[in-house]
């Protein structure tokens, strides 16, 4: 909204949740900003209440899902990208949105890439003529699994569409923002709005079928990871890189606990309490999906050396934290979030 203050200048004044900004003239009284695309996904809704929290000024944008007090942007149109930019002048740009589903991807590759990696440079450009530190979330996807656990300084070698989108949105960041900073995660979970959101929390409807014989992957090893861990990693990321310019580059962060699909999902049935002698081990890729690494193991130890990693969760804990308002009893208690 703009006003004319007593003294006639004109006020813009930006409403986030939780906090209102006043600038003059373009100048900032109240900051930081932050900008989180993706904001109505799994790790951009994370991401939003871990700045939020924090006393940060945030904007968040969604496209298909935005909210009343979310940004409708779609970020491939670059027009949008510039005029975001230039309108909320962000000190941090937190880049989540993507297409991350392999399959969807290998799919609808055009939408994807355009999405993954066009967007991701056009937002590059955009933060290095503006000054925002950008933070581009990637994946252990761009590994091809045979040889872990992966340095940040590795070769990559991507298996499938996805990871090499990926790949290719890291190179366009850092190609176009030297100060940038990349955070490679693996597989996340956290607080979904439906279990089909996130690949770990979908295992509840196997683990539920109760009766019906389930096969279930026991060959690809995983670190599920909390996207509420993620999102704190990439606050004091943020934080510790406004201040200090060597804070750029890639980073890696993960969960510590390897399991397998199969070994997930035994681990929800158990700590609900639920049967789970129809989950049935599958040692062998399913041929009709994308091909993915075995094992992408990734070493943390440059976040840890720097003391800007966050001990993770648990796996035990967190899981049944994000699941319990899916279990019957309690759906009315189902989290709403924005
Ligand atoms: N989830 C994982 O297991 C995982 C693992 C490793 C790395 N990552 C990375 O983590 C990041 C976040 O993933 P996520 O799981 O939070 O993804 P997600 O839940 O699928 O959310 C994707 C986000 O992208 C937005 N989006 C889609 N098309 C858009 C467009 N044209 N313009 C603007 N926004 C658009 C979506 O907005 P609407 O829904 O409103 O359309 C949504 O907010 C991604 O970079 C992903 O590659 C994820």
């Amino acid at each position: 909204r703009r006003e004319m203050s007593s003294a006639g200048a004109e006020l813009r004044i930006l409403f986030s949740p939780g906090c209102v900004q006043l600038v003059q003239e373009d100048m900032v009284v109240l900051g930081p900003r932050v900008l989180v695309t993706g904001a109505t996904g799994l790790l951009g809704r994370a991401v939003y209440r871990e700045f939020q929290n924090s006393g940060w000024v945030v904007i968040g944008t969604g496209y298909r899902r935005a909210r009343p007090c979310l940004l409708r942007c779609d970020l491939t149109d670059e027009d949008a990208v510039r005029g975001l930019l230039h309108e909320y002048k962000p000190d941090v740009i937190v880049h989540c949105a993507a297409e991350r589903r392999p399959d969807v991807v290998e799919r609808h590759t055009e939408a994807a890439v355009n999405l993954n990696v066009h967007a991701t440079s056009t937002l590059a450009k955009e933060a290095a003529v503006c000054g925002a530190l950008l933070l581009y979330i990637s994946t252990d996807y761009v590994f091809d699994g045979r040889n872990p656990p992966y340095g940040e300084d590795d070769s990559p070698n991507p298996l499938n569409v996805y990871g090499r989108s990926k790949l290719e949105g890291e190179r366009e960041t850092l190609r176009h923002c030297p100060g940038a900073v990349v955070l490679r995660v693996p597989v996340l979970f956290g607080e979904v709005e439906s279990v089909t959101e996130s690949a770990v929390t979908s295992l509840w409807l196997k683990v539920q079928e109760g009766t019906e014989t389930c096969t279930l992957d026991h060959c690809q090893q995983r670190f599920p990871t909390d996207a509420r861990d993620v999102a704190a990693v990439c606050r004091k990321l943020s934080e510790k890189a406004r201040q200090d310019p060597s804070i750029r580059g890639i980073f890696h962060f993960s969960g510590k606990e390897q399991m397998t699909k199969y070994e997930m999902a035994i681990a929800i049935a158990q700590a609900f309490s639920l049967p789970s002698n129809h989950l049935i081990p599958l040692t062998e890729q399913p041929a009709a999906s994308a091909l993915r690494p075995v094992n992408s193991q990734l070493n943390c130890s440059r976040l840890e050396l720097l003391n800007l990693s966050v001990e993770p969760r648990p796996f035990t804990a967190a899981i049944t934290d994000c699941l319990w308002p899916f279990t019957p009893d309690k759906r009315w208690r189902q989290t709403v979030f924005h």
